[in-house]
């Protein structure tokens, strides 16, 4: 395993206002140009990855997932056949809708490449940000989210569960408060001193919910991936700094040796991690107070693996900062956003399948004022709300939306036509879907809800 890279991900400039990119978890995001990410937040571009991915989703191919944090160390476990997690999260406070099926699918993907896969329906995050009351939470959380997940593919041998329901994740979530301050999170999230304790909380829980499938009941620390939306950024952040504070050992590579630094552990644990190590095969170390330096061939990956089972032995937690995956978001369909909070923006899975080909047909497409315009100058298929749903949802065919995207920039292809075909597809989309969500009713059981 590769050592997740150590460097701090929250840049000088995150805490500054000086920032031209927000990324707000609550808030209405516009994020025009994605490559800023990269310079801002130092999330890695996914192209450079792919090709080492066999068989990769369609997000993957198409560019949608467009960056990354550390997802090497997750390919690595792939690859290896190595134990390796996803996790993500819903809020259950409104319609689960296309995007949400998005996350969905990316979950999906990595258990069927071997991830234990974790899902949390973040009631105590409902609750508390958005006043959202227990049995809502519970209701919307099975009704929108859980059946649609089980309907797409998701497999018993996963885990979803209720934030309030796992005393693991809130005893977790504890325990990491302990080490998190008042000031990154009003940095991180402008939070003041009107902002409610709860609302801090459900952050903590979140970062808890991340890093749960590393305790060791759940098979101790391993790579773990993130999929996510880009405006869920900084709760990545956060929960990465967090698995590096709870951490005992440092173990850096030097180069000539590898560094063993005591962060929380005094010099007799320093003293028995040295003994563990030699015990292990590593012969050629020399022991300081503080650290020991260790001059074997064995790699520096090697080490830190063995560091953090010393750790986890001695009652640590030896977390690897989590990994994540950012997608882009689709335009809605009534332009701008698409947005749980507008319904006309939207197509929800539990939608009736002829009211989504209504909206698909009256969507805001990248056509001109007239089909005459249209003729001459070609329609703009990027950022156009139908485009984007066979991008994202409606097409299995890489010459078929090549075909739209050239007809339609040369001015071949009308908007009608577009609509139409997406219109009568996510009508039966719609259909075989909720058909799933009935038969996955029957199945709540094999999934301990
Ligand atoms: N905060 C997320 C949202 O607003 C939900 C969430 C809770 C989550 N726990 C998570 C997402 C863990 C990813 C990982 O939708
Ligand atoms: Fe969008 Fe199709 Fe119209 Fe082009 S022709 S703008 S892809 S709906």
């Amino acid at each position: 395993m590769r050592i997740a890279d150590e460097k701090v991900d929250i840049p000088p400039s995150a805490s500054a206002t000086v920032m031209t990119t927000k990324l707000d978890p609550w808030g209405a995001v516009s994020i025009e140009d994605y490559s800023k990410l990269f310079e801002e937040f130092g999330i890695s571009s996914f192209d450079a990855i792919l090709p080492q991915i066999d068989d990769p989703h369609t997000y993957m191919k198409r560019h949608i997932i467009f960056g990354h944090r550390d997802y090497q160390l997750v390919l690595d476990a792939m690859k290896e056949g190595k134990p390796f997690s996803v996790m993500s999260g819903f809020m259950p406070s409104g319609r689960v809708h296309l995007g949400g099926k998005m996350v969905m699918e990316e979950i999906i993907w990595h258990q069927e490449h071997g991830a234990d896969a974790f899902v949390a329906i973040a009631d105590m995050e409902a609750h508390s940000v958005r006043g959202v009351s227990w049995d809502k939470c519970r209701k919307m959380g099975i009704e929108e989210y859980v059946l649609s997940l089980i309907a797409l593919g998701f497999e018993p041998a996963g885990h979803i569960y209720f934030q309030s329901h796992s005393s693991t994740v809130r005893d977790l979530a504890f325990e990491l408060a302990g080490s998190a301050h008042f000031s990154e999170l009003s940095a991180i999230y402008g939070f003041s001193g009107e902002t409610s304790v709860a609302h801090m909380v459900s952050v903590i829980m979140q970062s808890a919910d991340i890093l749960h499938p590393q305790l060791k009941e759940n098979g101790g620390p391993k790579p773990v991936v993130i999929p996510v939306g880009s405006d869920q950024d900084a709760h990545i952040r956060l929960t990465r700094d967090l698995a590096r504070r709870m951490r005992k050992f440092l173990v850096e590579d030097r180069n000539e040796y590898v560094s063993v630094r005591g962060k929380a552990a005094g010099p007799d644990m320093i003293e028995a991690a040295a003994d563990y190590l030699l015990e292990n095969g590593c012969h050629r170390l020399k022991r300081y107070e503080e650290h020991i330096d260790v001059y074997d061939a064995a790699g520096a990956q090697d080490i830190e693996e063995l560091v953090r089972r010393f750790e986890v032995e001695e009652g640590g937690y030896g977390f690897v900062p989590p990994a994540s995956l950012y997608h882009r978001f689709m335009t809605g369909l009534a332009g701008g956003k698409m947005s749980s909070s507008r319904p006309e923006s939207h197509i929800a899975l539990t939608e009736d399948p002829k009211e989504a080909a209504r909206k698909v047909m009256k969507a805001v497409t990248g056509g001109r004022q007239s089909l005459a315009e249209q003729k001459k100058l070609g329609g703009e298929p990027d950022g156009c709300s139908v485009y984007e749903l066979m991008l994202f949802h409606l097409s299995d065919e890489e010459e078929e939306l090549q075909e739209i995207y050239e007809e339609c920039r040369n001015g071949t292809r009308m908007c009608g036509t577009c609509k139409k075909v997406a219109a009568e597809r996510i009508k039966r989309f719609l259909e075989e879907h909720q058909r799933g969500r009935k038969a996955a009713r029957e199945r709540l059981r094999e999934y301990g809800l």
